[in-house]
């Protein structure tokens, strides 16, 4: 569970009380009894091959980890067989032995639009909400912050990260089988915390903002991350059923809105870095994600339109400070 690290970081967090409800929690999640898949998983884990990679970089936009000669023609036969077994790949890219792990997504274009103003994450405790794979958590610890700690409720995307931690070794970067409604309400201690791809899954996009805040030490920074609509369709879409083909997509606001929000949750020094139309380019079907993928969800004679006749997605991240 490469958690030994996790427990001794939060216990210096003044969090040890945490960890003792924390255990049976994440036993159970990533028990069988939790998902039909999981002897599917662990098994790919099981039968992933035993090396050690001479190289690891968690500063290159195609996280690479060991090189083609780590392993003979047999262990990357393996390999590509067990990464296979957990499939789709969505957040990436990663080099694994000489092997691109082309995701649905260029999770690199995000980090590059952002790493550049944030305040750097050297020496700094990170919450990562809804990360995924981990993609941007090993990002954050190549950029020299002291511990990451991921969360993200889909079983799957924590598997694909044990396959990559399997490698790394790297245990000052955690992900755990959390949704945000398992954190404890008040942790207080968290130099930086990063929600992107999660306001708008979230049915009180203002009561995610206070629970963000929550996680912050007293000006520490949020980096948040969300769908956004231009001024000129209003002040926030709500969508009636499907959004991109996407459920659960509550809020899409303006910027000056989100801005306005962040305000009325009590944040300073609230500003946009940036705003992005999402490309066909950016988030595609690939080798390693086969699903349908952005492309089929948008108008085929416009690509400025959803499938459903919304804005197609723009994305925004806005820094605030507790
Ligand atoms: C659109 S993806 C964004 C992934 C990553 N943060 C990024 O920006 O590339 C949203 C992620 O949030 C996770 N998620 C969904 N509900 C959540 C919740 N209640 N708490 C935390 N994460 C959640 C999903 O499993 C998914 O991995």
């Amino acid at each position: 569970m490469y958690t030994h690290h996790l427990f001794d970081q939060l216990a210096n967090a003044g969090l040890s009380d945490w960890v003792e409800t924390l255990k049976p929690i994440l036993a159970e999640r990533l028990s069988v009894k939790h998902h039909g898949d999981m002897d599917k998983w662990q098994t790919a884990l099981s039968l992933l091959p035993d090396v050690t990679p001479t190289v690891v970089s968690l500063s290159q936009d195609a996280i690479e980890v060991g090189i083609e000669a780590d392993l003979n023609q047999q262990q990357h036969l393996r390999l590509i067989e067990q990464l296979k077994q957990l499939h789709p790949w969505r957040k990436g890219p990663f080099e694994l032995f000489g092997h691109y792990i082309d995701t649905e997504w260029r999770s690199d274009w995000k980090w590059q639009r952002l790493i550049k103003d944030i305040a750097p994450l050297a020496g700094r405790r990170v919450l990562d909400i809804g990360c995924g794979c981990g993609y941007h958590c090993w990002r954050m610890r190549g950029a020299a912050a002291d511990f990451v700690l991921g969360i993200d409720p889909t079983i799957l995307f924590v598997m694909q990260y044990f396959a990559l931690q399997r490698y790394i070794q790297d245990y000052n970067v955690a992900v755990l089988p959390l949704g945000i409604d398992d954190l404890p309400a008040e942790l207080n201690c968290f130099d930086s915390v990063f929600s992107m791809g999660l306001l708008y899954h979230r049915r009180d996009p203002l009561a995610h903002l206070q629970e963000l805040k929550n996680c912050l030490r007293d000006e520490g920074e949020l980096v948040l991350e969300t769908l956004v609509i231009d001024e000129k369709f209003g002040e926030v879409l709500v969508p009636e059923g499907r959004y991109a083909q996407m459920r659960n997509v509550w809020s899409i606001p303006s910027v000056k809105m989100l801005e306005t929000w962040l305000k009325q949750a009590g944040y300073n020094k609230v500003r946009c870095i940036d705003v992005t139309v999402t490309s066909i380019e950016e988030q595609r079907s690939t080798e390693w994600m086969q699903f349908q993928s952005l492309v089929d969800f948008l108008d085929q004679d416009d690509h400025s339109k959803t499938v459903e006749g919304y804005p197609a997605p723009m994305r925004a991240i806005v820094l605030a400070e507790k």
